[in-house]
């Protein structure tokens, strides 16, 4: 039996992993700052679902990760899957900053927090999710794509640091394209978006097989590459 921890799981696409594993049996350590989805998620699965409320944003969140881990024995896989993402049409500075303390430094903490149990115990699964978003730059959300930007470059440092480990560390970047959850909710309308449910179906296999980089729905791997090769004015037309 695995045991696995989502940090991020009382909505939207940790959720429906937290699920998943749950209905496969596993052992799933839930965390968000919303104690009463993840109270929810144990009332279902009570005998397999830990839960543990903290805030990334917060240095005490690196405490709470770890008793957890205590509380579960050892930890196979982590995905750091917590994240927001607001527009900014108004230049306001507390958006941006909200984004970068959670996308990037509450990311970043996190990933340390579980790479760090990962190297004591010589093995894990370190799973982050970035965005296709990592691949440009947006008008409407500088910030937002810019985080993503710095989860993918991040997870990619930490799986060089994973191989020079010699362990059996292994590290996963997620890049979804748009899976209808409450962050793309009251944004523009979203066309080809799949629900996190089936994204959860169609990565779980995946990652087993420990892949540097999953790209989910599948087509996004075209965005991506016009992303690489079209011009930067053009792209600046979608902002
Ligand atoms: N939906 C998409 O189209 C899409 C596309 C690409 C990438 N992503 C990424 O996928 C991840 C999950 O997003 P989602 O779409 O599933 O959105 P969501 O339904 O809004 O879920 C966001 C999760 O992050 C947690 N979270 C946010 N701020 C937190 C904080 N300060 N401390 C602890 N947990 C925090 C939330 O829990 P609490 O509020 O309970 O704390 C919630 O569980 C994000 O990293 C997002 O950037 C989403």
């Amino acid at each position: 039996m695995k045991n696995i921890i989502i940090i991020g799981a009382t909505s939207g696409i940790g959720r429906a992993l937290a699920l998943a594993y749950l209905k496969k049996g596993y052992q799933v350590g839930v965390t968000g700052r919303r104690i009463e989805l993840l109270q929810e998620l144990v009332t279902l699965f009570p005998k397999t679902c830990l839960y543990s409320a903290f805030d990334i944003t917060q240095e005490t969140a690196i405490h709470a990760f770890q008793n957890l881990v205590l509380k579960m024995g050892s930890v196979d896989l982590v995905i750091v899957n917590s994240g927001i993402g607001n527009w900014n049409p108004r230049n306001e500075w507390e958006i941006d900053k909200n984004t970068i303390e959670t996308n990037v430094t509450g990311f970043a903490r996190m990933s340390m927090a579980a790479f760090s149990v990962f190297l004591n115990q010589g093995f894990g699964h370190l799973v982050g999710i970035s965005s296709v978003a990592s691949y440009f730059g947006y008008g409407k959300a500088a910030a937002y794509n810019a985080s993503k930007s710095f989860v993918s470059n991040y997870l990619s440092g930490l799986r060089h640091r994973a191989i020079l480990s010699k362990k059996d560390i292994f590290v996963t970047d997620i890049q979804p394209g748009f899976i209808t959850t409450p962050l793309i909710a009251n944004k523009q309308e979203v066309k080809g978006a799949i629900s996190a449910e089936r994204m959860a179906e169609i990565v779980i296999p995946k990652l087993e097989r420990h892949p540097k980089i999953i790209i989910v729905p599948y087509r996004w791997k075209f965005a991506v590459l016009l992303a690489k090769i079209l011009p930067d004015s053009l792209i600046q037309r979608m902002s």
